[in-house]
């Protein structure tokens, strides 16, 4: 089954030339891309969708989410709002109201968050562990996830359960809640803050996780300035996360592990900025543009969590970073989208196992496409607030 999306006003590809075409046409074949090119040139298809002088993007990347979650924290968020200000302590909350429900509510919460995003045009999205924080709940939220979301992180390490003592419950993080989690997760992440974890229980997480296989990632940088980043780095993990407060050689640190990516492919940590956790825990905004005026990839994300960021919306984030970051709309865009994809290793594909390519529109990626209620891609930040998606395609499937 073959589908000709015609008439697209601008086509932001965000592929390796980062190409913005006009009066565009896409092909879509079973779940992948098949062609791209000018309207006035596209081949038949069995079925087609005139998109009506819209713009179309990869859809949205999100890379960051820990959607395993029960409860509401609106009382905290009242209280910061007054002036209280943010501490992982929020944690526990949610972590109480997620161990007293069960696998069928938890999993129906987590899809309706997922059908939330798909419907904003989130098309790829990560989500965590990390509410569970005891082997049972943690495993039991792993196995969610697994069936939920497209990648899924270990986050046994995002709090230390009060009452517990923070090095044995390290121990169990990286040992038998390790193994409990294995069989449905591919990455592993620390909350390495102050009232979270420190560098040396950080650095024992990251190694048993790296030791069992499992591709890493870092909560890092988020309250003040810490070791996150330097061991995100030191690591070779995927990305560092949050990065509000980060000194020049933290900067300097995360360009360097980039410097033989073109010659040699092999990457290094990119940063993934959360805009709208920011703006929800009057934090200052991740410096997004020194980042990429470094030469550091950036990712945006939302972060939707009951307790810093209750939004799926990447939109929002995209907005944000245009009006807020200073960055321009073509790099919000592919921060939201290419740049999700590279923090999750996925921004090429795999032929061996059929896996194709997210957060670009290219030929033999994954049709992943977001069509906006706009005749371009400025709209998002010209108009904001203002609910832009107007059709999604998740793996050529039409999902909105
Ligand atoms: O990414 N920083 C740590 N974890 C979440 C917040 C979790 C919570 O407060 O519930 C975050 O912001």
């Amino acid at each position: 089954m073959s589908t000709l999306i015609t008439n697209i006003a601008e086509l932001m590809t965000q592929d390796a030339e980062h190409r913005v075409l006009n009066d565009a046409a896409v092909v879509i074949e079973g779940e992948r891309i098949s062609w791209i090119g000018p309207a006035a040139a596209a081949p038949a298809a069995d079925d087609a969708v005139d998109a009506g002088g819209r713009a179309l993007l990869p859809g949205w990347v999100d890379s960051h989410t820990h959607l395993i979650f029960a409860g509401d924290r609106t009382a905290e968020f009242e209280a910061r709002m007054a002036g209280e200000s943010y501490s992982a302590g929020g944690i526990a909350v949610t972590t109480g109201a997620t161990r007293s429900t069960n696998d069928f509510d938890l999993t129906r919460l987590a899809l309706g968050r997922v059908a939330e995003a798909v419907s904003q045009g989130t098309t790829y999205l990560e989500t965590k562990t990390g509410y569970g924080l005891d082997l049972e709940n943690e495993a039991r939220s792993a196995r969610i996830a697994s069936t939920v979301a497209d990648e899924v992180t270990y986050l046994g390490a995002h709090l230390v359960p009060a009452g517990a003592d923070a090095d044995e419950y390290t121990d169990l993080v990286c040992g038998p809640m390790l193994a409990a989690v294995r069989p449905y997760v591919s990455w592993a992440d620390v909350f390495c803050e102050e009232g979270a974890f420190n560098e040396g229980q950080s650095r024992r997480v990251l190694q048993a996780c790296k030791d069992a296989g499992l591709g890493l990632r870092v909560h890092g940088n988020q309250l003040g300035e810490g070791p996150g980043v330097q061991l995100a780095v030191e690591f070779g993990a995927a990305s560092v996360d949050h990065v509000n407060y980060l000194s020049a050689a933290d900067i300097e640190a995360l360009a360097a592990s980039w410097a033989g990516w073109q010659g040699t492919g092999v990457r290094g940590t990119v940063a993934t900025c959360l805009p709208a956790c920011d703006l929800s825990t009057r934090q200052p905004l991740a410096p997004g543009r020194e980042l990429l005026d470094a030469g550091v990839p950036i990712a945006l994300a939302s972060n939707c969590n009951p307790g810093t960021s209750y939004t799926s919306s990447m939109a929002f984030c995209v907005t944000t970073a245009v009006l807020q970051m200073r960055l321009s709309v073509h790099e919000a865009v592919r921060a939201a989208t290419f740049g999700g994809a590279l923090a999750l290793r996925r921004e090429v594909g795999n032929d061996a196992d059929g896996e194709r390519a997210v957060g670009s529109v290219a030929v033999g990626h994954r049709a992943d496409l977001h069509l906006l209620n706009a005749p371009s891609a400025t709209h998002l930040a010209y108009r904001p607030g203002i609910p832009l998606t107007h059709a999604v395609w998740r793996a050529g499937v039409r999902a909105r």
